[in-house]
C-alpha cells in the first residue's frame, strides 16, 4: 500500500482530534539565538494545515544530542518562540516530554491549539537500543493524543534514526507522511531513479568517513564527484602530497587511495588551496598549489583555480547533488570556495539542471552566504538522512510509513 499523506488525513477530518507530529526542529544555536531557522520554516506548512483544520496539534522534536537526561542548554524554548512567530499562532512549550505538565497541557488543548513537547531526547528511551524501552516512550506519546489520535511524520532530517518518536510511535497510531517528508522523498526518488546526465556530485565537509558510503555508491552512477572541504586533504595525502597541518584522517588514507585507483576518472580534487597558520577568522590567508602546502599551514578553503575547474565541470551538468561546504565558509576569508561552487550550481540550475542541496552545513551556507534559495531546485532539510538515502540504505522512519 502506498504511504498515506497529510492530505489523506485532512480528508478524513481532524477537527477536535489529537494529532502527534514529529518535526525536525534541530536548528543551530549560538548563545541561545537561532542562526539558521531553515528547519523551523520548513516545518510550518504541515503544522499550519493541521491547526487550520482544527486539530489539537502536539509536536515532538529534538534539539542537539543531550547526554543522560534533562539539560537546559538543549531546551526547545527558543524554538517554541520562533515557531510561534512563523506559524502566526501561540505555541505552548511543555515543561517536560511526556510527564505531568505535558499531559495536563495536552488535556487542556482546544481545536487548532499547538503544543510543543520539551526536547524528546531528554527522555533516554527515545534513543534506546532496547525495543521495549522505545516502545514504552512511544506509548506515552500516544496517550497524549488519545485513542482516536493520528501520527504525522514530518521530521525528514531524522527519518534515518530508529527512534521512539520517529519509528515506534508510527507502529501504534494511524500514520501519515507530512508535506515535508513527502516532498523530500519525491526529490530523492527523482535524483536516484531518473537522473539526467551528466550527473555531478559535489562533496565537502570535514570527514571522509562520513561520505565514504555515498562516494562508493555514487561513483558508478555519477559522471563526476567533486571533492573539497576538510575531507579533500585525506585524498590529497593518498596521492602522496604533504598537507601540512590540515585536517587529516590518517586511518582513511588507504581507503582514499583505493577509491582514487578505482574511480580516478570520476573523482576530482582541488588543485589549489587557501591556507593559514591557524583555524581562526583573522589568520592571514594565502593561496598555494595543492601539492605545495607549507608544513606549518592548514588548508581552510579550496583556491580560485579549483573553483574555476569545478565551475567548468558543473556548467554542463544536468543533475547535481551537493553535500558539504568547500571550506570554512563561516570565516569570510575562507568562504570563496563554497560561494564559488554554490554560484556554479545556481548558474547550472538556471540553465535547466536539477540541483539538490543535501541539508546540514551546505543548506546553512546557502542562506548565510546570501545565495538565492530559489536558485536551487531543492534544498533538503536532512543532511544525514539524504546522504543515507543516496547510499541506498533503508530509512526506518520512511519504511515504517509504508
Ligand atoms: C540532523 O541534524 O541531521 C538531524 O536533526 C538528526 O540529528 P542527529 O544526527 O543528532 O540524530
Amino acid at each position: 500500500m502506498a504511504v498515506q499523506t497529510l492530505d489523506d488525513l485532512l480528508a478524513e477530518g481532524v477537527s477536535g482530534r489529537g494529532v502527534l507530529v514529529r518535526s525536525d526542529l534541530n536548528v543551530p544555536l549560538d548563545g541561545g539565538k537561532i542562526t539558521d531557522p531553515g528547519r523551523i520554516i520548513a516545518s510550518v506548512p504541515t503544522l499550519k494545515a493541521l491547526a487550520d483544520a482544527g486539530a489539537k496539534v502536539i509536536v515532538t522534536a529534538h534539539l542537539g544530542r543531550p547526554k543522560g537526561g534533562v539539560d537546559p542548554a538543549f531546551s526547545l524554548a527558543p524554538v517554541a518562540t520562533a515557531l510561534s512567530e512563523r506559524l502566526g499562532r501561540h505555541v505552548q512549550l511543555a515543561g517536560d516530554v511526556v510527564g505531568t505538565d505535558a499531559l495536563a497541557r495536552a488535556e487542556g488543548l482546544t481545536d487548532g491549539d499547538v503544543l510543543l513537547l520539551e526536547n524528546i531526547r531528554f527522555d533516554p528511551r527515545e534513543t534506546s537500543k532496547d525495543d521495549s524501552e522505545r516502545l514504552a516512550l512511544a506509548k506515552a506519546l500516544v496517550e497524549l493524543v488519545g485513542e482516536d489520535g493520528a501520527f504525522v511524520s514530518d521530521g525528514f532530517g531524522v527519518v534515518h534514526r530508529k527512534q521512539a518518536s520517529v519509528y515506534d510511535v508510527a507502529t501504534l497510531l494511524p500514520h501519515y507522511a507530512g508535506t515535508l517528508v513527502a516532498a523530500e522523498v519525491k526529490v530523492l526518488q527523482q535524483l536516484t531513479s531518473s537522473s539526467e546526465r551528466p550527473y555531478a556530485v559535489v562533496l565537502g565537509g570535514s570527514k571522509v568517513s562520513d561520505k565514504l558510503a555515498v562516494i562508493e555508491n555514487l561513483a558508478t552512477k555519477a559522471d563526476s564527484i567533486v571533492i573539497g572541504g576538510g575531507m579533500c586533504f585525506t585524498f590529497l595525502a593518498a596521492q602522496g602530497v604533504s598537507v601540512g597541518t590540515s585536517l587529516l584522517q590518517e586511518e582513511m588514507i588507504d581507503t582514499c587511495r583505493q577509491l582514487l585507483e578505482t574511480y580516478g576518472d570520476v573523482i576530482h580534487l582541488p588543485v589549489d588551496i587557501v591556507v593559514a597558520e591557524k583555524f581562526a577568522a583573522d589568520s592571514p590567508a594565502e593561496t598555494v598549489w595543492a601539492d605545495s602546502i607549507p608544513a606549518d599551514k592548514m588548508g581552510l578553503d579550496i583556491g580560485p583555480e579549483s573553483v574555476k575547474r569545478f565551475t567548468k565541470l558543473l556548467s554542463n551538468a544536468r543533475t547535481i547533488f551537493w553535500n558539504g561546504p568547500m571550506g570554512v565558509f563561516e570565516f569570510p576569508a575562507f568562504a570563496a570556495g563554497t560561494k564559488g561552487v554554490a554560484e556554479a550550481i545556481v548558474a547550472a540550475t538556471g540553465k535547466g539542471a536539477f540541483s539538490v542541496v543535501g541539508g546540514g552545513d551546505s543548506a546553512a551556507a546557502v542562506r548565510q552566504l546570501g545565495l538565492p534559495e530559489d536558485g536551487f531546485s531543492h534544498i533538503s532539510t536532512g543532511g544525514g538522512a539524504s546522504l543515507e538515502y543516496l547510499e541506498g540504505k533503508t530509512l526506518p522512519g520512511i519504511e515504517v510509513l509504508n
